[in-house]
Order: C-alpha cells, then sequence, then structure tokens
C-alpha cells in the first residue's frame, strides 16, 4: 500500500458514496445507504490500510482519511433533506413549492357597530354609568304603557313591531329597560343600556327592521336638564372630538321637555352637504326629562326624584364616524367592507 494507492481507494469510496445516496428517495432507502457507504467496517478497513503504510506517509493518510469522513458528513447531510422535503411532498401528493408566499391567517375583528358601543359604554363608564339589560321579547305595558303612550297614540305609529302572542313584542326600543332597572334598583342611579331594537321599518340607506340602540338614563333628587346638557355635549366631544352641538325641540310620550341633539355634520364640517340635507347637522341622538308618570309606573316617587333619559343608535354614529352612505353595509357582512375598519 502506497499513500497514493491510498488516496485513490478514497476517491473511488467518495464517488460509490455519492451514487449510493443518491437513489435513497424515503428513509428506507437512506438509512441502508447510509450503513453501506459508512458503517463501522468500511471505516475500519480504512484505519486497516493506513495501518500498512510507512510512518512517514501516515500524517498525510491521517488528512485524507480525515477528508474522506466530511465530505461522507456532508454528503449524508444533503441527502436527509433532500429526502425529508420529498417526503412531505408527497405525503401531501404534490409537489411541494418552497418559494411560494405563506397563506396569510385571519384573526377576525369587533364588528364596526360593536367598536363603537363599546366606545360609547367606556366613556359613560368614566363618568359613572353602569350598564343595565332587559329582554328583546317585551310585554306592552313595559314597551308603551308604562313609557305614557296613551292607547292608540300616533306616536305609536312609528313603533309598528311583530307581536308575539299573549301581550308580548318584539320591543321596539330599549326604553322599556329604564322602567325594569327603576323597579330593581333605588335612586340614585345613572345607567347604559346597549341592546337591540325592532320595528316593521323598510330595509333601506338608513333603517334597518332590527337595530342596536343605546339607552341612558339618570335618576336623582334635583337633576336637572342643566345635566343633561351638559353631560350628552361632554359625551359628544369626547366620541367625536371637538364638535359644536346643539338641542332642538321634540317629542317623545316619556319625556317632557323633549330633545334631539345634533353635532356638525361630520362630511361637510358644517357647511352643508347631500349627507346633511344641507342643514350642516347630523342628528345622534333623542332626549328629554323622564315624564312623571314614567317614574310613577316604575314606582319612584316623581315629587321627590328628577331624572333625563336619551336614547341612540350606535349604526348611524357608525356612519358618522366611519363616513358610510348606506346603513345597509353595517348588516351585509362584506369582508372587503369589514376589513377596512376593523381594528
Ligand atoms: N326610545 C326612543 C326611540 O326609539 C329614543 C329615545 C328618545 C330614548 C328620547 C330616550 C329619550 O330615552 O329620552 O325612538
Amino acid at each position: 500500500m502506497t499513500i497514493v494507492e491510498f488516496r485513490e481507494r478514497a476517491e473511488n469510496h467518495k464517488r460509490a458514496a455519492s451514487v449510493a445516496l443518491s437513489g435513497a428517495l424515503d428513509e428506507a432507502s437512506f438509512e441502508a445507504a447510509k450503513t453501506s457507504v459508512w458503517s463501522r467496517s468500511v471505516q475500519q478497513s480504512f484505519s486497516k490500510l493506513l495501518g500498512e503504510l510507512p510512518i512517514t506517509e501516515r500524517p498525510e493518510a491521517g488528512r485524507v482519511f480525515n477528508d474522506l469522513r466530511a465530505h461522507i458528513d456532508a454528503l449524508l447531510a444533503e441527502a436527509s433533506i433532500y429526502f425529508a422535503v420529498s417526503e412531505g411532498a408527497s405525503q401531501a401528493g404534490r409537489s411541494l413549492d418552497l418559494t411560494m408566499p405563506a397563506r396569510e391567517r385571519w384573526r377576525g375583528a369587533k364588528h364596526p357597530v360593536t367598536l363603537v358601543i363599546d366606545e360609547i359604554v367606556a366613556i359613560f363608564r368614566e363618568i359613572g354609568f353602569t350598564v343595565a339589560l332587559g329582554p328583546e321579547s317585551e310585554s306592552e305595558w313595559y314597551n308603551f304603557s308604562a313609557l305614557n303612550f296613551p292607547p292608540d297614540h300616533p306616536a305609536m305609529d312609528m313603533h309598528d313591531t311583530l307581536y308575539l302572542g299573549e301581550g308580548a313584542l318584539l320591543r321596539t326600543h330599549t326604553s322599556p329597560v329604564q322602567v325594569r332597572t327603576l323597579q330593581r334598583h333605588a335612586p340614585p342611579l345613572r345607567i347604559l343600556a346597549p341592546g337591540t331594537g325592532f320595528r316593521r321599518d323598510p330595509f333601506d340607506a338608513s333603517h334597518a327592521p332590527a337595530f342596536a340602540q343605546i339607552e341612558g338614563l339618570a335618576v336623582d333628587e334635583g337633576t336637572s336638564f342643566v345635566a343633561l346638557k351638559a353631560t350628552l355635549t361632554h359625551f359628544a366631544q369626547k366620541f367625536f372630538g371637538k364638535t359644536r352641538t346643539r338641542f332642538r325641540p321634540s317629542y317623545f310620550p316619556f319625556t317632557e321637555p323633549s330633545a334631539e341633539m345634533d353635532v356638525e355634520c361630520r362630511l361637510c364640517g358644517g357647511v352643508g352637504c347631500s349627507a346633511c340635507k344641507g342643514t350642516g347637522w347630523m342628528e345622534i341622538l333623542g332626549s328629554g326629562m323622564v315624564h312623571p308618570s314614567v317614574l310613577e309606573a316604575a314606582g319612584v316617587d316623581s315629587e321627590r326624584y328628577t331624572g333625563w333619559a336619551f336614547g341612540m343608535g350606535p349604526a348611524r354614529i357608525a356612519m358618522l364616524r366611519y363616513g358610510l352612505p348606506d346603513i345597509r353595509l353595517l348588516y351585509d357582512s362584506d369582508v372587503r367592507f369589514l376589513a377596512q375598519v376593523a381594528e
């Protein structure tokens, strides 16, 4: 044995190893090729040859042997990666394209109306309001009579709804929660009641037959229209940023006096446009001093206590906030729209 022959053996083994490993496309054939290429006996036969060399040539032969080992290690690593990939690909039943971008995940997000409700509730929580809830299937008494709608009053025309039988109906507003809460909790109290109302309304650009509402109620000794105005103005400034507001006289059977609150049109800044019908203002809520007969119906002494209340539609407010031309965008569940406002 000479060093030249030793080198030749090592080179031949490299070539044989390449050929053996290139056919290893699954785990079993890889393990078989690995054993034949770099078994203990293969390694021993190389050290035996090395021992047959003259002492002076052994250091050089050691280097050749180490080079062979490194080469085979690299071949094994390469082959094992290759068969892992090809196995994965055949399991998936298609060839694996590692350059393809990963699929994006959709996390989900809150609906714009939910975002608006959460924000409104947070603003009122800061000033001492708590959340109260009531049923969507309501009695005529809570929905109308206790709220001072006289029988067959024209105000009820706007509140046509689905009757469920035995005096039950789908509530037309969240105002019945005022009465339910006052029956259970003695004043002073301040509540906010978010929920759904139902009316026989056409589904058009500004109406939906099932809609979100938020009711507000404060009852205390000596609370007045001043507190109502200050609270709702504070709310509008917090929610919309610095904005002008105004109160207009209005009518609701359950409040006296009654007022509607407008904010400066968000789209034209108060100049007048088609969205605000040229007025420069947009209505955001109804409000007023709670009518004494409502307090009495709920068992509250109307000589001792006064109250004020308001009701607003978060979907309308979402339209103002996001500049939406049609309320139906908020009901269609079109992800292309929702993704634009999702937070
Ligand atoms: N319930 C009224 C409606 O659905 C809204 C409303 C107006 C509620 C004035 C109030 C209020 O509490 O004071 O049209």
